[in-house]
């Protein structure tokens, strides 16, 4: 079977036309998927509806799971039957949150603060506010490429530093502090801020929103120098903003893009969305010369 895919921007990403993600899928078509998958960085299927199970049996098709770890002490982020399942969700029952709220409202792809990263992410939309709650997504290996080549040469296989502990209470203000038994499990690590994709070779910009340094800058340079990739990522031409629709469900590969959820009115409307997230590898950069520059936690 070949795919029937409509492209949703000159940016980034692809719309399966013809795939019910709920109906049993062969081999064959989950091969095509993977291949769509790397050849347009994120899928969107439309009209999906499936229970969680079905959201968990479709990823695991792609990959390992990836379960993801509470956020803070306080919080609960996965479903409470599937914990496979991360809720992205302002909705409170009796009061209490049954997910993550604000989760993801900054530039980053999923897991950058991690030794091992996550491959891709599927995030499925079950209540959408009207008109806003938007995701936006950047193809961060055509940003690699249109890089000034002055700034290519400062960060070609250089690495970066991304910190969970550092950047926590920036990006997540609305949560408590981390634990100090938190930040041991969270260590930072180095990351190579220019990327090779394991499976198509391409090498992307790998920076986001938890890098704080990049090797060999001094700090307060290298801030500056992170903000202007991230400027530089996020541009138009690189990216695409999908307005959700309820029973939309995109396929992201964290290895070579960015995305950032756009804050909405989330005191007015409820926006309620479940994530399943595939495990990842040890992300790499191999030089021209075949010199190859790996991830390390020190
Ligand atoms: C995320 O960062 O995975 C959440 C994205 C979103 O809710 O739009």
């Amino acid at each position: 079977m070949t795919l029937e895919l409509r492209p949703l921007s000159d940016a980034i990403g692809a719309e399966v036309l013809s795939v019910d993600l709920a109906s049993p899928l062969g081999d064959g078509v989950i091969a095509d998927i993977r291949a769509a998958w790397l050849d347009h960085n994120i899928l969107l299927f439309r009209d999906v509806d499936w229970t969680p199970a079905q959201h968990v049996a479709f990823t695991r098709r792609l990959g390992g799971l990836h379960i993801m770890p509470g956020l803070a002490h306080e919080t609960s982020t996965n479903h409470p039957d599937y914990p496979e399942i991360m809720v992205v969700s302002n909705v409170k029952r009796n009061g209490v949150p049954i997910g993550l709220r604000r989760a993801g409202w900054g530039w980053h792809s999923d897991g950058e603060d991690k030794r091992l990263p996550n491959m891709g992410s599927l995030l499925h939309a079950l209540k959408v506010p009207p008109g806003q709650g938007d995701t936006a997504f950047a193809n961060t290996t055509k940003a690699y490429e249109a890089l000034d080549p002055a700034i290519c040469a400062r960060i070609e296989g250089k690495l970066g530093r991304f910190s969970r502990v550092e950047r926590h209470n920036h990006n997540y203000p609305d949560l408590p502090p981390l634990t100090e038994e938190e930040k041991a499990g969270r260590p930072d690590v180095w990351h190579p801020v220019t990327r090779t994709h394991p499976e198509t070779g391409r090498t992307a910009l790998y920076i986001g929103r938890w890098a704080v340094e990049i090797e060999g800058v001094p700090k307060a340079e290298g801030e500056a120098l992170i903000e202007d990739l991230t400027q530089h990522a996020v541009k138009p031409e690189f990216t695409y903003t999908h307005r959700w629709r309820k029973g939309d469900a995109i396929l992201w590969d964290n290895r070579c893009t960015q995305h950032c959820a756009l804050p909405f009115d989330d005191e007015a409307y409820e926006r309620h969305m479940q994530r399943t997230t595939l495990e990842g590898d040890t992300p790499f950069y191999e030089a021209p010369g075949g010199a190859r520059i790996e991830s390390y936690v020190p």
